[in-house]
């Protein structure tokens, strides 16, 4: 039975008395395990979705519709978006963890690592006896040198990458079974993004999380992810296994996005960019959200791309674990 299940998200902003979708009808699901990526450009709803998770979403934003159904520690099925009080508050920050791009989002400039980890503790584990040492040893975990030494420290006194080990060990010093990373390496310099990525692995393997991990660049993706979903205008338009989305992407978003990143181990010819820009809430085309930008859409003939910026295509099922949302792309069960 799969963590999370995510249905029929929609999240909207209150502005200037409109409501204005951020996320609207995402649907998706996360394995024990299992490692899901969400890709997409700046603005596309890969973080509402991730805070809407936990209900961190701002006091603007409200939830139009969804269930995000949780599998907790005790074998329970709860829909995290009917929780309110203590009930929330043991998913968030105990079930699942967060870690984010900025550390100064999650540490405390005037406390020491050691005591905002041991309060990290504190809050989810009281059976922790000492939660001191165990700081330490989740300081050792995640490859912090001398970390006997470091728990006394206060953020400032450590490097971007090293507060960056600091945040998953608070992260993780709940044992959550869900690790949402948003963007957790956009920060770092290349070698250092690379020790994280892996580092993240080696804990999904040693605690058995399931991880959700935002990024930007889908050159990563086929070596850390087993699934990715890629958003455009606050939907998912392709979802696939890592690697097939890589090697064969259906949806043209998906194309342009990978041929605007150098993938690893595949030669980097010239990079091609997405001309236009993701568009805001409110102002999405009609039909395919992804219509004015589209390659294709610019090159086929007049009726068909009525359809396009007329119908909302549906992610449809195009066969092993691949979807796209795309009407020039056949589904499994369709002849067009
Ligand atoms: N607090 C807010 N108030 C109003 N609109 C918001 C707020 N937070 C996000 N949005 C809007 O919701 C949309 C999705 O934003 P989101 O932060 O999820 O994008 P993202 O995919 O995470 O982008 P990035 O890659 O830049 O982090 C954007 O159009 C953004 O402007
Ligand atoms: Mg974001």
């Amino acid at each position: 039975m799969d963590l999370l299940n995510v249905e029929n998200l929609t999240v909207a902003f209150q502005s200037e008395g409109k409501l204005l979708p951020a996320v609207s009808g995402v649907s998706f699901r996360v394995g024990n395990g299992e490692i899901l990526a969400l890709v997409g450009e700046s603005g596309c709803g890969k973080s509402v979705t991730c805070m809407a998770l936990a209900k961190l979403l701002p006091e603007s934003a409200k939830i139009l519709s969804g269930r995000v159904e949780l599998m907790t520690r005790d074998g329970e099925r709860v829909d995290v978006l009917s929780l309110t009080g203590r009930a929330l508050r043991k998913i968030r920050g105990g079930e699942i963890g967060y870690i984010f791009q900025e550390p100064s989002v999650s540490l405390n400039p005037v406390f020491r690592i050691g005591e905002q980890i041991a309060e990290a503790l504190r809050l989810h584990r009281p059976d922790v006896e000492d939660p001191w040492s165990e700081a330490v040893e989740l300081l050792k975990r995640v490859g912090i040198p001398d970390p006997a030494g470091r728990v006394w420290r206060y953020p400032h006194e450590m490097s971007g990458g090293m507060q960056q080990r600091v945040m998953i060990a608070m992260a993780i010093a709940s044992r959550p079974s869900l690790l949402v990373a948003d963007e957790p390496t956009t920060a770092l310099d290349v070698t250092i993004q690379a020790q994280i990525l892996d580092l993240l692995l080696e804990l999904r393997k040693t605690l058995g999380m399931s991880i959700i991990l935002v990024t930007h660049n889908l050159g990563i993706v086929s070596e850390t992810a087993d699934r990715v979903a890629v958003m455009y205008a606050g939907q998912i338009v392709e979802l696939a296994p890592a690697r097939e989305l890589v090697e064969a992407p259906l949806h043209p978003y998906t194309r342009a996005l990978l041929a605007a990143v150098p993938v690893l181990g595949h030669e980097a010819g010239r990079l091609a960019t997405i001309p236009g820009t993701v568009p805001l809430p409110g102002d999405f085309p009609a039909g395919c959200r992804f219509s004015n930008r589209c390659p294709l859409c610019g090159e086929i003939p007049t009726d068909d791309r009525r359809k396009c910026c007329e119908i909302a295509p549906p992610l449809k099922d195009c066969g092993n674990g691949h979807f796209c949302a795309c009407h020039r792309v056949k589904g499994k069960d369709q002849s067009s």
